[in-house]
């Protein structure tokens, strides 16, 4: 079914239970082409289990009610879905990393199986190397996952995601396990690329300050509800919830913070 919408992807009304618990309650949000919208909120809050929903993915989370638009393909988010993410145009790199490479096989033999799986036997060499160059990735050789340091795993499995050239890239928390300086490199060099190709993004995180920097619109989510959806400068400047007031005020506690003790 085909709908027209000025909206990359339109979600609209989704609600999600694991058992009897309600974790997503009527979320609607969108994305632009080109866009970079981020979803921020505390642990638990139900981040994972959106992406994962937006992504058709109906564990541990699954959808009692919602449909998306994505560019301009109406999807029921509580039925199984029939085409693949990829076939759609969109790419998820989901939070936990290390669960995305076989460490026993060389990273050569799984860049060749991505490619394959996203049905990319047209890519050429040249190709190919533009994109891994592009994220900063050297010639894989005869390397293992283990030789490769944790920010390089992280953006190869981004260029896993790239390799099917996704219209919407969508991220759950891509720097969290990485070192601070590791964590900008990684993705100033993930948005730089997604801004060459027009490629939109929807990406979680817990940085405030990589989000403001980032997103053009940020959702903010607590116990499973969008409390705030809206520019990044407003929100950043004068959040209107309690809760956004909360997130935003401790955005700089690290800086400003002393115990009476003055530890
Ligand atoms: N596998 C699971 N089994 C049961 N409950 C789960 C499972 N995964 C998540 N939950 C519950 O679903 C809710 C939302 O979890 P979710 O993982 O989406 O949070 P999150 O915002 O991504 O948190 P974090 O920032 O820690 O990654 C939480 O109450 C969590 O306890
Ligand atoms: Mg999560």
């Amino acid at each position: 079914m085909f709908k027209t919408s000025t909206s990359l992807l339109e979600v609209s009304n989704l609600s999600a239970n694991i058992g009897r618990q309600v974790v997503l309650s009527d979320i609607s949000l969108d994305v632009q082409q080109g866009e970079c919208v981020a979803i921020i909120g505390g642990s638990g809050a139900g981040k994972s289990c959106l992406l994962r929903c937006i992504m058709g993915l109906h564990k541990p989370a699954k959808p009692t009610c919602g449909q998306m638009i994505f560019a301009d393909q109406v999807v029921d988010l509580t039925a199984d879905r029939s085409l693949r993410s990829s076939q759609l145009g969109f790419a998820f790199v989901p939070q936990n990393p290390q669960a995305g490479l076989d460490p026993l096989k060389r990273l050569a033999f799984q860049w060749k199986q991505a490619v394959r799986c996203a049905g990319r036997q047209d890519m050429g060499e040249e190709e190919q190397s533009k994109l891994l160059t592009s994220l900063g990735l050297p010639e894989f050789g005869t390397r293992y996952p283990h030789e490769w340091s944790q920010g390089m795993q992280q953006r190869l499995l981004i260029a896993f995601a790239l390799v099917a050239r996704p219209k919407l890239l969508v991220l759950d928390e891509p720097t969290s396990a990485l070192d601070p300086l590791i964590a900008a490199q990684t993705i100033m060099r993930v948005m730089a690329h997604a801004k060459e190709h027009d490629i939109a993004t929807l990406i979680v995180t817990h940085d405030l300050a990589l989000a403001a920097r980032f997103a053009n619109r940020l959702a903010i989510l607590n116990t499973g509800r969008i409390v705030e959806f809206g520019s990044t400068t407003t929100l950043m400047e004068a959040p209107a919830s309690d809760y956004g007031r909360l997130l935003v005020s401790n955005r700089h506690w690290s800086c400003h913070t002393r115990s009476p003790e003055g530890l």
